[in-house]
């Protein structure tokens, strides 16, 4: 019997390099079986959303209200995903891609073992922001970037796919970055791939891939 389609909300607040991964593995059929929903921002210029409606991707903007709690923003964030079709009790995935906003502990409940990030670095190092600066200034001569599902401690979660980066003698921040994020556009997506196929298996704390 055929698997029921998995509706991925993509939350991004920048550039959108790692949710164009995603919704171009959907386009050509590197992932089956998903359907990417929405992309939702915080941001009114984030590139991520007039890149997703290039492609045909539905967008919602959910700007912060002055004065409003993490918890009451998490809440829209939470109706609008379930307007588009991301619902907890639906198959949900939800993919951080540069979403710069730390997700309240009841909101992380509620897509559980649900909701994927992308981090630029090997983690458990360099956790939080500017990974590729603090992995350079360590003196670190392997870096990488890693795919973690999102527990409510950041950048903490069980770790999905990793990929190592050579650091080249001479790199500054904008060479590393760049060479990080060529990888980042490759495992995003199998991460999410493996995910949709139903091969990775939480149990205590670690992913069992299949
Ligand atoms: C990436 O480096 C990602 O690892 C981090 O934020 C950056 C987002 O870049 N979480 P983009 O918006 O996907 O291009």
């Amino acid at each position: 019997m055929a698997r029921a389609p998995v509706h991925v909300g993509i939350l991004a607040s920048g550039r959108g390099s790692n949710a164009l991964a995603l919704i171009r593995a959907v386009e050509r059929g590197y992932i089956t079986g998903a359907v990417i929903d929405v992309l939702l921002s915080d941001k009114p210029d984030a590139r991520a959303l007039s890149m997703a409606e290039e492609h045909g991707v539905r967008t919602r903007l959910l700007e912060p209200a002055s004065g409003q709690t993490r918890e009451e923003y998490d809440a829209r964030l939470l109706s609008a995903l379930e307007e588009c079709g991301v619902a907890p009790g639906k198959n949900p995935l939800v993919a951080l891609a540069g979403f710069m906003r730390i997700l309240s502990p009841s909101f992380v409940g509620r897509f559980s073992g649900r909701m994927m990030n992308i981090h630029p670095s090997l983690l458990p190092a360099f956790p939080g922001l500017r990974a590729q600066e603090q992995a350079l200034k360590r003196g670190v001569k392997v870096a990488g970037c890693t795919v973690h599902f999102v527990v409510p401690d950041v950048d903490a979660g069980p770790i999905i796919v990793q990929k190592a980066v050579l650091v080249r003698e001479g790199d500054d921040l904008d060479a590393l970055s760049a060479r990080i994020l060529r990888q980042e556009h490759r495992i995003y997506p199998l991460a999410v791939k493996l995910y949709v196929e139903g091969r990775l298996r939480l149990q205590g704390g670690r992913v069992a891939v299949g």
